[in-house]
């Protein structure tokens, strides 16, 4: 779709070559590996360059892999771990390729290179100790550089799969779309409150937004406007937006002459970190999302910078599933969330935020597309957190009685799955910082339980719960005592 390669950045260990193999053949191009490129050019090994002096192996470096893009030899390009301290470098790719940053954590790739050979393949592997050092100071470097960040820690398959999926999580994201689109006729359907911010790249609708679009009426609105403008399988629907307005146009798309792709762009920390990623699309008819499709985008273009018209208590909302990401995700995410100030944070540790919470979300939709096992994981809260939510009727937004839901999942996974009460207390504090519920107040214990009855009644019998054993290792599909439940939605619940 896009001319742009992928580029593959990351440290010793991250599975690179692996990865990048995989994921070329999934998008049927070339990969090249540059280090093997630079081997075969000079027909002479890297140890041997680079003896020679780093700055002149990095200044060769940069001449291939810049001949390399220029050439469109490759769709996928893995350069050496150490290629981003050269600045000329970082501007070539920031200017030429999608940056894609396979991270995983230190013990995870120590690991895997020791297992690999350690210092005797690779000279900068002396030990543990030095190893986390060096991948400490590159840390920086990848996540200035990075269009999004990657799980390395999946297996191969999985972060390929994900890496093809992963869209872009960076400041001018939607400067890409016109890249992306080509030469297609593109149809934007946008949200109101980001319209100005959106370039004029074809035909457009402008929604009011929130969850009222995802009717029938606006799906019927947008089909009429695509028929109207004789829109095609190579055409291209672009969504701008909240959850609400990506769920829909991405479920006009996928019904409209029997689906057209679509490029989703979300503009609300909900969408970037959840709705606008996974394929998902759906409206409203008699229950929430109870139509709908699975429909994944072609590409997903987030820019952290359009959260800044976003009301606090819509932020606030969204911080609560990059919360409930950073549980399931472990570190580093979860060190990321767990010491968020008060604030919304700096601008590039909101984008960090952002990227890292998209990867938890993009490894698990990778690993279980169509929500027949793992994908259950991000239901972590919204158990008893969706039972408050129609309990409240209305008064607390999603991520609001998910915040309450993530409470009492916690306590019960302190009693019922050997989570240490220090995490669930800290989750608490958490939220208390962001101005998030961590009680509801007004709603009946009853109504709530009535609600999840009827969850459980659409999905087929099935209330099974999420429940966290600590951070990064969740459980899904535990059942549990009738009693056990009332107790936990008692305990956040004043009436
Ligand atoms: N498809 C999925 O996998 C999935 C996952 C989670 C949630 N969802 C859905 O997402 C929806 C919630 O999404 P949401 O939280 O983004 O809410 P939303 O789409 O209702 O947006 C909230 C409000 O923010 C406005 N807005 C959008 N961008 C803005 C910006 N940059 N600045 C200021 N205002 C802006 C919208 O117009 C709206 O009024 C729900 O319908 C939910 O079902 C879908
Ligand atoms: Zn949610």
């Amino acid at each position: 779709m896009s001319a742009r390669p992928d580029v593959l950045v990351g440290f010793m260990g991250a599975g690179k070559t692996t990865v990048g193999t995989e994921l070329a053949a999934l998008k049927g191009v070339d990969f090249i590996d540059v280090d093997r490129e630079i081997e075969r050019r000079t027909a002479r090994s890297i140890p041997d360059l680079f003896a020679e002096g780093e700055e002149a192996f990095r200044e060769l470096e940069e001449s291939v892999l810049g001949e390399l893009i220029a050439s469109g030899a490759a769709g996928v390009i893995a350069p050496g771990g150490g290629a981003l301290t050269r600045p000329g470098t970082r501007r070539l790719l920031a200017e030429y390729a999608r940056v894609l940053w396979l991270d995983a954590p230190s013990e995870a790739l120590w690991a895997r290179v020791e297992a690999d050979g350690g210092a005797e393949n690779r000279p900068l592997a002396v030990n543990h100790h030095r190893f986390s050092d060096l991948q400490y100071q590159r840390e920086g470097l990848y996540d200035t550089a990075a269009d999004a960040i990657i799980d390395a820690a999946a297996p191969s398959a999985v972060a390929a799969i994900a890496c093809r999926d992963s869209g872009i999580v960076r400041a001018g994201a939607l400067d890409r779309l016109a890249e992306l689109i080509g030469d297609r006729r593109a149809f934007l359907v946008v949200d109101e409150p980001v319209a100005d911010r959106v370039p004029d790249l074809g035909e457009r609708i402008v929604l009011p937004g929130g969850e009222q679009v995802k009717s029938t009426a606006t799906v019927e609105q947008l089909w009429r406007a695509f028929a109207a403008a004789d829109l095609e399988r190579r055409d291209v629907i672009v969504a701008v937006g909240g959850g609400a307005v990506t769920d829909v146009a991405g479920f006009a798309a996928a019904t409209f002459r029997r689906g057209l792709p679509w490029i989703s762009c979300p503009t609300t920390l909900v969408g970037q970190v959840d709705a606008g990623i996974g394929g998902k699309t759906g409206i409203d008819v008699a229950a929430k999302n109870d139509v709908g499709a699975f429909h994944p985008p072609l590409a997903v273009l987030s820019d952290p910078t359009l959260l800044g018209t976003l009301s606090q208590r819509q932020w606030a909302a969204g911080f609560t599933e990059t919360l409930k990401s950073g549980l399931l995700a472990g570190d580093p995410l979860w060190g990321l969330v767990r010491k968020w100030p008060s604030t919304r944070g700096e601008d590039q540790a909101q984008a960090t935020l952002i990227r890292r919470a998209a990867a938890l979300k993009n490894r698990v939709v990778a690993a279980d597309p169509k929500e027949s096992g793992e994908r259950a994981i991000l239901n972590l809260g919204h158990t008893i957190g969706h039972g408050i939510e129609h309990a409240a009727a209305g008064r607390y937004l999603h991520g609001e009685a998910i915040a309450i839901g993530l409470v009492a999942a916690l306590a019960l996974s302190v009693e019922h799955a050997g989570l240490a009460s220090a995490v669930a207390d800290e989750v608490t504090g958490v939220l208390t910082r962001q101005g998030l519920p961590t009680v509801a107040e007004d709603v009946s214990v009853v109504a709530v339980l009535d609600a999840m009855r009827s969850d459980k009644k659409r999905s087929a019998g099935r209330t099974k719960f999420v429940l966290l054993e600590a951070p990064g290792r969740a459980v899904w599909g535990v059942d549990l005592d009738d009693a056990v439940v009332e107790a936990a939605v008692a305990a956040v619940c004043h009436s």
